[in-house]
């Protein structure tokens, strides 16, 4: 990923669509690691094809012709350079792409783009017409040997409710990005529209009794990533996984909208969420830097402290004493093992970040209270290596 937390503007292409940026850098990131990680093995899994699909392509909000700031141009970057170092390390592995668009203007746009511009080596496919009409086309283009890639990014939320994504959900070897718009459900509509909303959304109405604010959202959002990985195929050892960014509205101290991920490993998990983590200070950045942009905009002022001085005063910190005590509620005075599937399960279970439960552990042995039974010598940072081939046992020492 880019490491822009020097920096103290967003690039300009992002102005007006500054939480875009967040969806691109997560999409860069995230994409690259995992075609990487798919490709080295795709002979032992019995893959031959990388696919990556945009459902809801675009271009959308970027007048230039590199269509920089948007999903085509940066997943055909990131393709390029996964065949390339594939090629490098001796793996050839077919890499296509699919994108489709209902604009008919856009699509014009998209379709010229892709005639041009698809770098050498990557077969790419512009697709007109409504993602959920196409679904079964879209399938047909993925076929049956390919490792596929579904970025599903709405202007609204209608396209992407539970049932509609069924038979896509449906197909093995596939991972999904969905942008879920919680904020758009809930706004402007009746109690009944309400119902029948959250229904089309999610499947199921939602009792969310007394809940409020980010209760409520962390509720009806697990509903959500519930009843998708319910149609997921699962098995025993490989059951579907979920995680989350909240991506924040760029002024406001709201959710803009969730970047929902489904995966049926467990590494799929660990490193999107090590890529989220990396992410926050990027994300905070973004914000004060518009903040202070608009301020300045209303005032005609400018400002002695630049974006960069100012997101540390944005900081919310988890609280580390409830971390320690869910890692202590967690452990027992036998030892366990904690390996990648547990560590996946823990991240998906809290929603913390890898760095907050790496963080609450390593105080808790400093402190004496646990025990990290196969680590060698004293540790600094991630005091569980729990990538290691078994994991790593913990135990609670007794200590109090
Ligand atoms: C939020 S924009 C996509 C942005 C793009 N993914 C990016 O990151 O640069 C959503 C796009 O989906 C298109 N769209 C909306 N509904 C659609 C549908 N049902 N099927 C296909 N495309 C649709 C819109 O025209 C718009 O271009």
């Amino acid at each position: 990923m880019t490491d822009r937390r020097d920096e103290q503007h967003l690039p300009a292409a992002y102005r007006g669509k500054e939480t875009a940026f967040i969806k691109h850098e997560l999409l860069r990131a995230y994409l690259k690691r995992l075609f990487l990680i798919i490709g080295m093995s795709a002979q032992k899994l019995g893959i031959t094809e990388l696919c990556y699909v945009d459902g809801f392509a675009g271009p959308w909000m970027d007048e230039s012709d590199d269509l920089g700031s948007t999903s085509i141009a940066i997943s055909l970057g990131i393709l390029d350079e996964c065949r390339q170092e594939l090629a490098k390390q001796g793996r050839a592995v077919r890499i296509r792409a699919l994108y489709v668009e209902k604009n008919g203007v856009a699509f014009a746009r998209l379709e010229s783009y892709l005639r041009e511009r698809t770098p050498s080596g990557i077969e790419a496919k512009p697709l007109e017409g409504d993602f959920v009409g196409l679904r079964q086309t879209i399938l047909d283009w993925c076929g049956s040997k390919a490792f596929v890639f579904f970025f599903l990014d709405p202007k609204g939320w209608k396209p992407v409710g539970v049932k509609l994504l069924q038979p896509l959900l449906a197909r093995p070897q596939s991972e999904f990005l969905i942008t879920f718009m919680y904020d758009f459900v809930t706004r402007f509509v009746s109690k009944q529209d309400l119902e029948t909303h959250m229904i089309e959304l999610l499947g199921e109405v939602p009792n969310v009794g007394d809940l409020h604010g980010l209760a409520r959202e962390k509720h009806v959002l697990g509903i959500y990533r519930n009843n998708l990985k319910q149609l997921m195929p699962a098995k025993a050892r490989w059951p579907a996984r979920s995680a989350y960014v909240r991506v924040l509205d760029r002024e406001k101290e709201r959710a803009k909208y969730h970047l929902v991920y489904l995966t049926s490993h467990p590494h799929g998990i660990t490193v999107f969420m090590e890529i989220s983590e990396a992410l926050e200070p990027v994300q905070k950045l973004v914000r004060a830097s518009t903040k202070q942009a608009s301020r300045i905009e209303k005032t005609g002022q400018g400002e002695l402290w630049t974006a960069v001085n100012m997101t540390d005063a944005e900081e919310q910190p988890v609280d580390i004493v409830e971390v320690e005590r869910f890692w202590l509620a967690h452990l027992s005075d036998q030892p366990i093992k904690f390996g990648e599937a547990e560590f996946a399960d823990l991240l998906e279970k809290t929603d913390w970040l890898p760095g907050d439960l790496q963080r609450a552990l390593g105080n808790l042995i400093g402190t004496g209270k646990v025990c990290n039974l196969d680590a060698e010598g004293k540790r600094k940072s991630r005091f569980l290596h729990f990538e290691k081939k078994n994991g790593e046992r913990l135990q609670l020492t007794g200590d109090e």
